[in-house]
């Protein structure tokens, strides 16, 4: 993965010392000014590719901790010549050390562990905490989707958005079985089909955080 062009492993030194790409990704890594579309937890990584390709006009950043999932869609996009995609290995936890203020546009969160037990609640992707650090990096209004087979989180993610006053767009509970078709339904991640195979359904929240 060292060698792959579309590949960032910062250490968290270098983080905390100013990361050379904060604020930089559109003009130094995509050489564009296209908007920047993060997906957070990528793991293989199937999604922020397959985005890639069906959205050119777009940038997509995959950020996952495991460098040996993410291997397979840096992979892909090298091989495939896919150049609006890109992966950072780092904790999510230190994502506003990775992005400048407004640097991104919208955050994609696929399939993240729902954290279950309430002692494990802080680590929930879609906590205040961590919704307060993904305001800091989107730009306003920037949007946010969840796409998980966890009933649990979907419901607690919607409390937090009705609780906190962020904007809901869209809230499905089995988008497969749904009347309304969802846009990019066609792209799965690798947990999706596996859950799909299990016939469990795949819930959707689509909303803004507060200005
Ligand atoms: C259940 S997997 C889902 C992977 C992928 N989104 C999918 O749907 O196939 C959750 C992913 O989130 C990553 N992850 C969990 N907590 C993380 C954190 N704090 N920082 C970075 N990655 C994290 C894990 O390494 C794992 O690859």
């Amino acid at each position: 993965m060292a060698e792959y062009p579309n590949v960032f492993q910062p250490t968290f030194e270098e983080l905390k010392s100013g990361f050379s790409i904060q604020g930089k990704w559109k003009p130094e890594v995509f050489k564009n000014d296209n908007p920047l579309v993060v997906e957070l937890g990528c793991g293989k990584g199937e999604y922020s590719v397959g985005l890639a390709k069906k959205y050119p006009e777009k940038n997509f950043l995959g950020i996952d901790v495991k460098g040996a999932r993410m291997w397979k869609g840096a992979s892909d996009a090298v091989h495939e010549c896919i150049s609006n995609v890109a992966f950072l290995r780092t904790r999510i936890e230190f994502i506003e050390y990775c992005f400048a203020n407004s640097e991104v546009d919208e955050i994609w969160i696929t399939f993240p562990d729902p954290q279950i037990k309430k002692k494990r609640a802080k680590n929930r992707l879609t906590h205040p905490v961590f919704l307060e650090r993904y305001s800091n990096i989107l730009q306003d209004k920037g949007l946010i989707h969840l796409k998980t087979d966890s009933q649990f989180l979907h419901g607690y993610t919607l409390g937090i958005i009705e609780g906190h006053q962020h904007h809901l767009e869209d809230a499905e509970h089995d988008i497969y079985n749904a009347v309304l078709q969802r846009d990019n339904m066609e792209i799965k991640t690798h947990y999706e089909q596996l859950f799909l195979e299990k016939n469990m359904p795949i819930t959707y929240l689509r909303f803004r955080l507060k200005s």
